[in-house]
């Protein structure tokens, strides 16, 4: 089965699976990324503070896929808001994924302790209208942060990046964000691997002859969401784009639902603070 297309809130359409390279070494990103590219997926989600847009956009140059075919993303650094920092950033990660236009900018945080989001946002409104970005969303935006921002700029964000998995999956959050009519991008989708040792996830593999990471990833498609998994192993680059290939059954579903509680894995974006600049 084709990967389905979302359609953003400003009618830029989306691949619902992805490919993520948060701590994918730089010197093994191209050819992580050309794998993936190979396996089929044509989204690729990337971030300044990863420290590895120039490997992403070397896998775009080397490979036969074209340009337009694939979707990419990446972040501005926490320490390079404000409206000015966040032009020069914007072009520093453009040059180094070596693109004229990136499909998805997000704010990677609010850091909202520093209370510059809303003129970071303005920023990404002017590069969005000069034509330079094709779509602007966040990452770790709570609710609050959201009805700030909304309530403070023009331009509604496309999307809004949020650790969800199994045991984590921020169910009042993800409902707020859909219904302002942004997607949910769901990021550690697979709690960086811990949550495959779920036995309920271990019994559906079992029972579809189907990896526990394809039993995950069909869920969150099956619920609409974005779903960017990262992995450096071939076999798994492959196996984890064939989850298009799974459908579960309603009740299958609910028993995943089931799973959430408070396994957040990342950093609690209410107390969040670090700058992500490399030292
Ligand atoms: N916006 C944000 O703040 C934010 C934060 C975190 C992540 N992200 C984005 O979301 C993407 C995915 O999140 P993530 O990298 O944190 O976690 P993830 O995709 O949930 O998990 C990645 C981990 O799971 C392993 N894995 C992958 N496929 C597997 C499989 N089929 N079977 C067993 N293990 C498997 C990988 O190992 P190997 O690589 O060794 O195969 C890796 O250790 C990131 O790459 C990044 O693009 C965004």
């Amino acid at each position: 089965m084709p990967v389905p297309n979302l359609t953003l809130n400003n009618g830029v359409t989306i691949p619902q699976l992805g490919f993520g390279v948060f701590q994918t070494p730089p010197e093994d990103t191209q050819k992580s990324v050309e794998q993936a590219l190979e396996a089929g997926y044509r989204h690729i989600d990337t971030a300044a503070a990863y420290y590895n847009e120039t490997g992403v956009g070397d896998a775009i140059k080397a490979t036969g896929v074209p340009r337009e075919e694939i979707f990419v993303t990446t972040k501005l650094r926490n320490g390079d808001q404000g409206f000015d920092s966040a032009l020069r950033a914007f072009q520093n990660s453009r040059e180094a994924l070596g693109v004229d236009v990136v499909d998805l900018y997000l704010i990677h945080w609010p850091y909202a302790r520093h209370g510059r989001f809303v003129d970071t946002w303005k920023a990404l409104e002017k590069l969005s209208g000069d034509g330079r970005i094709r779509a602007i969303g966040v990452s770790n935006f709570l609710q609050g942060h959201l009805e700030e921002l909304i309530a403070n700029t023009d331009v509604m964000p496309t999307v809004n990046q949020i650790e969800v998995h199994p045991t984590f999956q921020q169910k009042e959050l993800s409902t707020f964000t859909v219904a302002q009519h942004m997607e949910v991008e769901a990021y550690s989708p697979l709690g960086q691997g811990a949550d495959l040792e779920s036995d309920v996830i271990k019994g559906l593999a079992d029972k579809y002859g189907k990896t526990p990471a394809q039993i995950v990833l069909a869920w969150h498609l099956a619920q609409g969401r974005i779903v960017i998994p990262k992995s450096v192993t071939p076999e798994r680059i492959v196996s984890n784009f064939e989850s298009v290939d799974v459908s579960l059954e309603l009740d299958e579903l609910g028993r995943i639902d089931a799973l959430d509680g408070d396994n957040r894995i990342g950093a609690d974006p209410a107390t969040a603070d670090f700058d992500q600049m490399q030292k």
